[in-house]
Parts: C-alpha cells; structure tokens; sequence
C-alpha cells in the first residue's frame, strides 16, 4: 500500500518579475476576452439546454464572463441515470488506479492548469490571487494528494487473523450514488467534496453553487483530462428544489457530501428523515455548515499578534470563510493597543478587483449578501449598544463593496456576536481584565456553532484553562494564530454543533464515510 508521500504543494510568490505572475495575468486577459458557454456534464457528454444564464464578476458588474445552462428535473435525473450506468465498472476497479487518476489531476492543478483555475476563481468568486493561489491551486492538490494517501491507510487496516482462519475486510463503496452540494467560497472544497466520494470507489451527482460554476466548470475539465470515466462524476445546474426533489426521492441515494449554510443542511437532513424507507440503506450524511468564529485575547497577549489575526482572519476572503473570525472578546487594559493596530492595519488595506494585485479586499460573492450585510451595518449605526468603529461603506455601483467593518458592543449577546454573516464585518466586545471566566462563559454559551477559534495569551495557565473551556466552542481552535487557513494534512479542518458532522475535511475521517466494509471470515 504505497503512493507517492504527499506534500504540500508550495504557494507560489506572484511577485514582480515571476513567470507565474505573467502567466496569471495573461490567463485573467483570455477570460476577460471570451464570452464562455458553460455545459453541464453528464455521462461524459457536455450538456447544453439553452435557458442560459449569464455571469459576471461579482466586483465587475457590467462585465460577462459567459453564460451557463441551466438545467431542471431531466438533467438531475440524467446524472442519477449515468452514473447508476458507471457504477459497476468504478466500484470493480482496483484502488490503484482510481488513485492514479486523482493523483493525475492534482499533478494538472499544481501545472498546466493552475493559472486557470487561479484565474477562474479570481474573477467567479472575486478572490485576490494570494487566497486563490492557496485555495484552487494548493488546497486542491493537496485535498487530492492526502486523501489519496488516507485512502490507502483505510485499505490496508485489515484485522488479525490465525493460521486455520482468515479475516479480511473489504472496503465496499455505498450502494448507490453520492450527491455533492458545493459552496462557492472555496473552490478547493468545491473539487474535493465530489472528489473523495468518488476516489473511494463511489458514483457522483454534484451540483455547484451557481455563483461559482466559473470555477467548477474548470474542476470538471481537470477531472476529465486526468481519467475520470464517463458518469463517475456528473455535474448539473439546476435549482436547489429541483435537484432535491429527484436526488432526495430516489431509492439509490446512498449518500450526501455538503458544504453550505446550516438552514440547508437542516432542511436537506430533514427531507433525507422523511424519504428514510425509500433507500436501500441509511444515507451517509457529511456536511460543513455555518460558524460564528471567534477571537479571545487574554491581557498576557501579544497584542501586535491579536491584531494581525483580527485583521487576517476576519477580512481574508471578505469574510466568506466559514473559519473567518466574526466575533472577538478583547482585555480593556490592551483593546486601546490592539484597536489602534488594527486601525493601522486596515489604514493601508486596499479595496478593489482582485485583477489588481494590490487589492487585498475584493467583492462579496453576491446582490442578496450584499443586502443583508449592508441591513447589518445600517442597524449599528443607529443601536444605542453599538458603534461603527471601522468601515461602513457599501457600495453595489460597479460590484458588491463592503469595506472591512468593525461594530464595538457594550453587550455580548448583541444580534452580530451570535448570528452568522457571512462576510467583512467583526464585531469586538471589550471585556473587564477582572471577568476573564465569566467571558469564556458567555463565549462558549453563545456558541451556536462549533467551527473555528482562537486564544492570544502569553500565561500557560489561561492557555490551558481557555482551551479546556471551550472544548465543544470549535472543532479547529488555534492558540496564537488566526481561526483562518487550515491546511490539509496538518489541521484537519470541521466543526460540530450547528458547524457540521465534524468529519475532518482533508483527512481519514472524511474518507472513511464513503465506504460500506464488508468483513470476511474463512476457515482452511
Ligand atoms: N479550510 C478553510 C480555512 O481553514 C475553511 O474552509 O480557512
């Protein structure tokens, strides 16, 4: 049981001067340059209805990138159709060569097709080239190259046996198809949740977010390229009722790989309950859903520290990673340091498309995210318990701007300390240094979620007291770094309460739910 050892795939600089910046760039023009007629894919035949839908880049607006078609009910049930057809043949292959194949693909994403899909994600999703580089080209790879690894380690766990017996067990894939619901704000995520049902032997239906099928058109052109049969993996376009009324109702769903918001994921669990005497078997459910991810600084912190993590992790991405920290609980004896930091930090913040590589803030992801965080900002302004301490511009004139905002509150329960936002805004509630405990008490009862957190603290005392408090506050909880950018192989990566399963994207946890064992006894 050997493949190559993974590594992670080194983030490249995009400096002045380096061939992979001229590179990028030259990919960004050809995308400007073309009108794009995305297809939907279906037992490896490109898919096209002709109810087309148009995209633009969400910092962009009068831009069109393409169009992509739109599909309904006979598509979805197309997919389920070829890849019920492609099941068989998958599941008989050996391992070694479902490996060779992903393997393959992560080789194509860290090479050939690594600009384009760097570009893709930099004008679908309006990421800056840095958070592509180590979302759709790094994550990715490293997504396929380690659960090609897990995979292996799952193969080969066999229990004991004696010399007139022997046991085995066989790692069977679901008996069935797997659907996978992909977000739009990693489109690493956006590969690896079809991606690994499939590696372990399994037949897909994915569906991507329809704000980042840019991207996943890209993902399914690697895929192809790199081997995957004809209907092991299917994408459709269709809308989310649509696609959960054929997917949900048929007797051979044998599983569902999802990361989005908790409503869906509950409404989706839901249906999944109420279909249960259809299926052949209990489906697998995997999901990552929402966070409310939080900072604490205790006063022994190092205060430039607090900041920068203030600054990186909750404005990366806009705020649109389901790590990124929407909620800090700062000492009075240092918030004067830490705010004047972070004011600093953000004073040489830019905003603007992601195509100007100097831009560290970009467009939120679209018109409805747009609206609601702009509801959220305007009610600050006018609440007695709070204060707009940073940012507060919107502006939807070209694209979704939002500039990072930071809402000081005299009160920790206040509406934006507990409710998930999705995107550029903090919201900092300045605690008495004597009422460390009590805030950790507030902190963990406020925790809905269960995804990402982090404590600053330099006192080994409060470091252990903190991180045995909040044991169920995150399922990734980091001491004196930024709740942001786990890497595959070294942080595996979910969360528990309304966050998710906690199946640890990017490890054998992960994997080992799309496997149905059968254990084997003979006697010679
Ligand atoms: N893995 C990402 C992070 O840690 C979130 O999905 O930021």
């Amino acid at each position: 049981f050997q493949v190559p050892p993974p590594k992670n795939e080194p983030i490249l600089s995009y400096a002045p001067g380096t061939a992979e910046r001229s590179e990028l760039k030259k990919q960004l023009k050809l995308f400007r340059s073309q009108e794009m007629d995305i297809h939907m894919f279906i037992g490896g035949e490109e898919v096209r209805t002709g109810n087309k839908v148009s995209i633009h880049p969400p910092h962009d607006l009068n831009h069109c990138l393409g169009y992509y078609h739109q599909g309904d009910e006979v598509q979805v049930h197309q997919a389920i159709d070829a890849a019920l057809r492609a099941r068989t043949d998958w599941a008989n292959l050996s391992w070694e060569h479902r490996a060779s194949i992903f393997l393959k693909a992560a080789d194509l994403i860290a090479g050939p097709y690594r600009q384009k899909i760097n570009a893709a994600t930099m004008l679908g999703q309006s990421k800056n080239v840095f958070q592509a580089e180590i979302d759709s080209a790094c994550e990715l790879a490293d997504f396929l190259r380690f659960n090609v690894y897990y995979m292996t380690q799952i193969y080969g766990d066999q229990p004991s046996s004696s010399p007139t017996t022997w046991n085995r067990v066989e790692y069977r894939p679901l008996e069935g198809f797997v659907f996978a619901l992909t977000p739009f704000n990693f489109t690493s995520i956006a590969g690896n949740l079809p991606s690994a049902p499939a590696m372990m032997g399994n037949v897909v239906v994915w569906k991507p977010s329809k704000t980042a099928i840019y991207s996943a058109h890209v993902i399914m052109e690697i895929f192809r390229e790199a081997g995957v049969p004809d209907g092991v993996i299917n994408m459709v376009f269709a809308s989310g009722p649509v696609v959960a009324e054929e997917v949900f109702s048929h007797p051979e769903f044998a599983g569902f790989h999802f990361t989005g918001s908790t409503e869906v994921f509950q409404s989706i669990w839901k249906t999944i309950g109420n279909n249960i005497h259809r299926y052949k078997s209990y489906p697998r459910i995997v999901g990552e859903t929402g966070g409310k991810d939080f900072i604490i600084a205790h006063k022994s912190c190092d205060v430039k520290a607090v900041a920068t993590a203030i600054t990186r992790g909750a404005f990366e991405y806009q705020g649109q990673k389901c790590s990124a920290a929407s909620r800090a609980y700062m000492p009075a004896s240092r918030w004067n340091e830490i705010r004047d930091e972070v004011l600093r930090q953000l004073g040489e913040v830019k905003m603007g498309p992601p195509e100007d590589f100097r831009n560290f803030v970009n467009a939120v992801i679209d018109e409805a995210s747009f609206d609601k965080l702009e509801a959220v900002i305007k009610e600050a302004a006018g609440h007695p318990e709070a204060e707009i301490i940073a940012g507060g511009k919107c502006d939807k004139s070209t694209g979704y701007f939002i500039e990072p905002t930071i809402i000081l509150t005299t009160n920790p329960h206040y509406r934006t300390m507990q409710e998930e936002l999705f995107g550029p805004i903090l919201t900092v509630y300045v605690y008495d240094d004597q009422k460390y405990d009590e805030t950790l008490d507030i902190l963990d009862k406020t925790s809905m979620y269960g995804l990402t957190g982090a404590v600053f603290a330099q006192d080994r005392y409060i470091i252990e007291k903190t991180t045995k408090a909040l044991v169920n506050a995150a399922g990734n909880f980091y001491i004196n770094d930024k709740p942001t950018g786990a890497v595959v192989g070294q942080q595996p990566f979910g969360g528990a309460r309304g966050s998710g399963t906690n199946d640890k994207a990017g490890s054998l946890l992960n994997l080992i739910r799309w496997v149905s064992p059968r254990t084997i006894k003979e006697n010679f």
